[in-house]
């Protein structure tokens, strides 16, 4: 099978790469990734010099290109994307372009000139917005509240009225928030393994309290491929990690294994419009493909911390692509 996956060098599009290299059936991977601040090369070197892997470096925003690479493969799965919220709340125009117009553009070129492939738009939780108790369901109404999960909702639409419209193949999987090796510490864990190791100040918004369910970067790509195999046209799917943590819980077990100091925890200002908690119902995706999350957090965050302990290369060149974002941890 050829597959296109856009992102393939960001965080969990990297990990979806080497999931599929290991798969004989996947016959060619194209990667297509504009390597913004946040993709980086080094995260699929490993395959390099391997026939069956293809990388362009290019943007989805570039039609033409789009069209190209869209036409030569049966599926494609759509990683790629502005992912920080932080960043989105600063600056919301990329997450307009990238996440709405460059999805637009891949689904007219599945339209237009390989409406026989299959295509996963791999979407988040978010866009549903907060919920004080219970799981979202795949029915639940979409009510994102950032401009992040808006540009993700607004794609997410798209993708659906192409299936409903046109008749494509297309499946959206919605997962909740991933941790794992490769990815750039912005995010919360990544950002605390970081700085609870160099003995820096740890920023905790508001009062910690604030609920994500974690999966395994692991686990959400196992579904994402199982979803590309066996997944229904037109459905969602949901890959939660059954393991709901307040931030502050989260900090509290980097700093327990890392042997940081609390006193290292500093709260500061909340993010605006900051979501309260999410959680995901998985009940389809037991069903339907046999999935279930299993990697324990414990087990998971432990990987996670030697993952970065031992790619300090890794870490020191990544955090001097996002030197500018950090600055706001400055004096902290
Ligand atoms: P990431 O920010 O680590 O990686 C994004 C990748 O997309 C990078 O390699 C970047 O170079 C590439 N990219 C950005 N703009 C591009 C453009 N215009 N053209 C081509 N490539 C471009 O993101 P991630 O955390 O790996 O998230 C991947 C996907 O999963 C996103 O769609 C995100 O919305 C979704 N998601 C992420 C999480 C999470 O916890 N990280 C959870 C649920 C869903
Ligand atoms: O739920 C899925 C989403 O998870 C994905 O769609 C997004 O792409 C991904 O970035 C992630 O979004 P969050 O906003 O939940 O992740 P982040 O790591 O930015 O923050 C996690 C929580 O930690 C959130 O409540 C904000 C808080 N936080 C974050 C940072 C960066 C802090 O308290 N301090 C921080 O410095």
């Amino acid at each position: 099978m050829k597959v296109l996956v856009t992102g393939g060098c960001g965080f969990i599009g990297s990990n979806f790469v080497h999931l599929l290299m290991k798969d004989q059936s996947v016959s060619k991977l194209t990667n297509l990734d504009a390597l913004t601040y946040a993709g980086h090369p080094q995260n699929t070197s490993d395959f390099k010099d391997d026939d069956r892997y293809e990388f362009v470096e290019g943007d989805l925003r570039n039609k033409s290109l789009v069209f190209d690479l869209v036409k030569e493969a049966e599926l494609i799965v759509h990683f790629a994307a502005e992912s920080h919220v932080d960043r989105s709340i600063e600056s919301p125009d990329e997450f307009i372009t990238t996440n709405i117009v460059g999805s637009f553009n891949l689904l007219e070129a599945l339209k237009n000139t390989n409406p026989k492939a299959r295509f996963v738009q791999v979407s988040t939780d978010e866009v549903y917005g907060s919920i004080q108790e219970g799981q979202f369901t795949t029915k639940s109404p979409i009510e994102p509240n950032s401009p992040y999960s808006a540009s993700k909702a607004g794609a997410d639409l798209l993708a659906r009225s192409y299936h409903q419209t046109y008749g494509l193949e297309i499946l959206i999987t919605r997962s909740s928030n991933n941790y794992g090796p490769r990815q750039t510490p912005e995010k919360l864990i990544p950002l605390m393994i970081q700085r609870a190791t160099a003995g820096q100040a740890l920023p905790v918004y508001g009062d910690g309290s604030n609920v994500r369910d974690w999966i395994y970067v692991e686990d959400n790509c196992l579904g994402v491929w199982q979803a590309c195999k066996k997944g229904q046209a037109g459905k969602v799917y949901h890959f939660g990690g059954e393991c709901e943590k307040s931030n502050l819980e989260v900090v509290h077990q980097i700093i327990e294994s890392t042997g940081a100091n609390k006193d290292q925890i500093e709260f500061v200002k909340d993010r605006l419009g900051h979501d309260w908690r999410y959680a995901l119902s998985i009940e389809g995706s037991e069903k339907e493909l046999g999935w279930r999350p299993e990697t324990d957090f414990n087990q998971g965050l432990s990987k996670t911390i030697s993952w970065y302990k031992e790619n300090g290369d890794w870490m020191k060149a990544v955090s001097q692509k996002i030197e500018t974002w950090m600055k706001r941890y400055e004096g902290d």
